[in-house]
């Protein structure tokens, strides 16, 4: 039986579009829905695209708007694919262990609560780090916090812009991102990912 994942979202939706690609028909996980804070997100449109259920929150702090479509679709994984806001603590309870999120940069560095989006890479030029990359790990209350199951590195390079660093960096998560969740099907869980993910940049 598939594993079967639901995707918060709150942009642009590149992470669940790589995610779609790589879980073909045969795949042992299957995305069953697309839950988004916001209505105008452009991951929504992918959703539509390939007929999965999508649900705009309308309040995104409300535990019972969560689990009510969590429940309706039997996830069994939830993956913070660019969601930006807090998953509520009586939803992560029930989820615990089994809800993932992406991260742009190599955590514990260059996380918490603000660090989203251009920022990120804003602050990993400013600091002058050789290196960047994309981290997946587990989600509990605090932001970005969670264990973490696996990294993609790749190198920051001298005339970086944070857009340039920014594209490098998504190039990897497209792939940690699925291999994240392909482990998980395999082992019933999220589980440390062991195949290195390389930059192809
Ligand atoms: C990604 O960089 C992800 O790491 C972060 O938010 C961004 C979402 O991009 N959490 P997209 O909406 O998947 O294109």
């Amino acid at each position: 039986m598939s594993m079967h994942v639901a995707v918060a979202v709150s942009g642009r939706g590149s992470n669940l579009e790589a995610l779609l690609r790589a879980l073909g028909p045969d795949a042992p996980a299957r995305v069953v829905l697309v839950l988004s804070n916001r209505p105008d997100a452009p991951a929504l449109e992918h959703a539509a695209a390939t007929r999965i259920p999508s649900v705009v929150l309308q309040d995104p702090a409300d535990s019972a708007e969560w689990l009510e479509a969590l429940e309706c679709h039997g996830a069994d994984l939830i993956v913070l694919a660019g969601y930006l806001k807090l998953v509520p603590s009586n939803v992560i309870a029930p989820y615990r262990g089994r809800i993932i999120n992406v991260h742009p940069a190599l955590l514990p560095s260059f996380g918490g609560q603000g660090m989203y989006g251009r920022r990120v890479h804003e602050a990993v030029l400013a600091s002058g780090a050789r290196e960047s990359g994309a981290t997946v790990h587990l989600v509990d209350e605090v932001y970005d916090r969670g264990a973490i199951l696996g990294q993609a590195r790749v190198p920051v390079l001298p005339g970086d812009d944070p857009d340039r660093l920014a594209a490098r960096v998504r190039e990897v998560e497209h792939r940690l991102l699925p291999a994240a969740v392909l482990a998980a099907a395999a082992a019933g869980r999220p589980v440390p990912i062991h195949e290195p993910v390389e930059s192809h940049q």
